[in-house]
């Protein structure tokens, strides 16, 4: 939608454009012109100073329709089944989140790392006592923030990996936000516990002030204690993370829609072109299909699922890697199924001129930071 400028704004409210650019320059100390655009708070603020309520009605866009046909409408939820759940690891940098989720896997994945740092989100799927559980990998870095929130957005749950050696630390803290914000339920991986040395008492003391306390200490927070290591609490980690999920009913989706879900990563890769993980989250993703991930689109021409394998469909909660977009998607952002190419092509279109225009208009909007800032 367009932004709101002093043009616009003085249209709406009947006061002369110049009164306006002169009451910001006087009272705020902004020197702008008339095709200044304005944030959406700062229009109303200054409108008030000359006694005039603003009220900024958003109109209806495309983008708005595509994102509702996305949901599932009323039949589609009644055709819902219980899905996996999907796990998410975090914690501070080095606590053990590869490691452990590599000991669940039995695979290798932290040999293989540069330097041992998770350079991005990994997703893998295991199964349980004959129900598949879905893992989702973050990096602990402090540069990884967005990514960690990401995590948290697409969970169900969030295993917390504390090393008991270190406690609770910055990013633990931050992730331990990022769960909250997201609402979902943390249990804690009490990892590197065949160190020696470890002092409980510290550590639960260090949780219950994140009210977190430990369900040994009187709270609800399921604590396990861990080793990546010896493998010592895996199974305890997974028999709790499958209770906390039975508790969890709305871990639910409909696989005979159309696929949605969300990028968790994404890169060109050398003959193959754009190549993207997502997790679909509903509905079931098939070779073939026509999909739409942030400003890029196309046909999926091939499905591999965490072990490598050419798959032709991939259904809820499962991660996949896809090939078959015209440009590389953010992580996080949202990926869903639509009728054609043409449709897809009109709608990244549209996302593209949109995203110039955000970034032409961002230089010269005045904010309300600023515009609090010299008032
Ligand atoms: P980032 O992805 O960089 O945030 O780290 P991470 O949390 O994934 O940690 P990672 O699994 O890479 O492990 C960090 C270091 O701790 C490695 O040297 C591991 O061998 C070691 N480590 C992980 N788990 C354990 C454990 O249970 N016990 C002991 N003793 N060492 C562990
Ligand atoms: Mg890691």
């Amino acid at each position: 939608e367009p932004p709101i400028n002093v043009r616009s704004l003085s249209e709406a409210i009947g006061i002369r454009a110049n009164d306006l650019i002169k009451r910001m320059m006087n009272s705020m100390g902004l020197q702008v012109n008339i095709n200044a655009n304005l944030e959406e708070e700062s229009a109303v603020m200054l409108a008030m100073e000359f006694g005039v309520e603003l009220e900024v009605i958003h109109e209806r866009t495309a983008e708005d329709d595509l994102l509702e046909a996305w949901e599932p409408d009323e039949a589609e939820v009644l055709n819902q089944v219980p899905r996996p759940p999907v796990i998410t690891i975090l914690g501070h940098v080095d606590h053990g989140k590869t490691s452990l989720l590599d000991r669940i896997r039995k695979s290798n994945v932290v040999s293989g790392e540069s330097g041992g740092i998770t350079q991005h989100i990994g997703a893998y799927q295991v199964e349980h006592e004959g129900k598949l559980l879905t893992f989702v990998d973050t990096p602990g870095h402090e540069a990884f923030t967005a990514m960690r929130a990401r995590g948290a957005n697409v969970t169900d749950i969030v295993v917390l990996v504390v090393a008991a050696d270190d406690g609770v630390m910055p990013q633990t803290q931050e992730a331990i936000a990022h769960a909250k914000a997201a609402d979902v339920p943390i249990v804690i991986a009490l990892n590197k516990i065949d160190l020696p040395n470890v002092n409980l008492n510290k550590i639960y003391g260090e949780l219950s002030q994140q009210d977190l306390a430990p369900e040994e200490y009187g709270g609800d927070t399921p604590v396990v204690k861990t080793s990546a290591v010896t493998g010592q609490g895996i199974p305890e980690l997974l028999e709790m993370l499958g209770i906390v999920a039975e508790l969890r009913c709305e871990i639910l989706a409909t696989p005979s829609r159309p696929a949605t879900g969300t990028c968790l990563e994404a890169s060109i890769s050398e003959g193959r072109g754009v190549v993207a993980t997502v997790l679909v989250q509903d509905g079931t993703l098939k070779v073939g299909d026509v999909m739409v991930c942030g400003d890029g689109f196309g046909r999926v021409r091939a499905l591999f699922d965490d072990k490598g394998n050419s798959v032709t469909e991939a259904g809820p909660s499962m991660p996949v890697e896809v090939s078959g977009l015209d440009e590389v998607p953010t992580a996080g952002e949202k990926f869903g199924v639509v009728e054609d190419v043409s449709r897809a092509r009109e709608i990244a279109e549209t996302r593209r001129l949109r995203t110039r225009g955000v970034a032409l208009g961002e230089r010269q909007a005045v904010t309300l930071e600023n515009l609090y800032s010299k008032m």
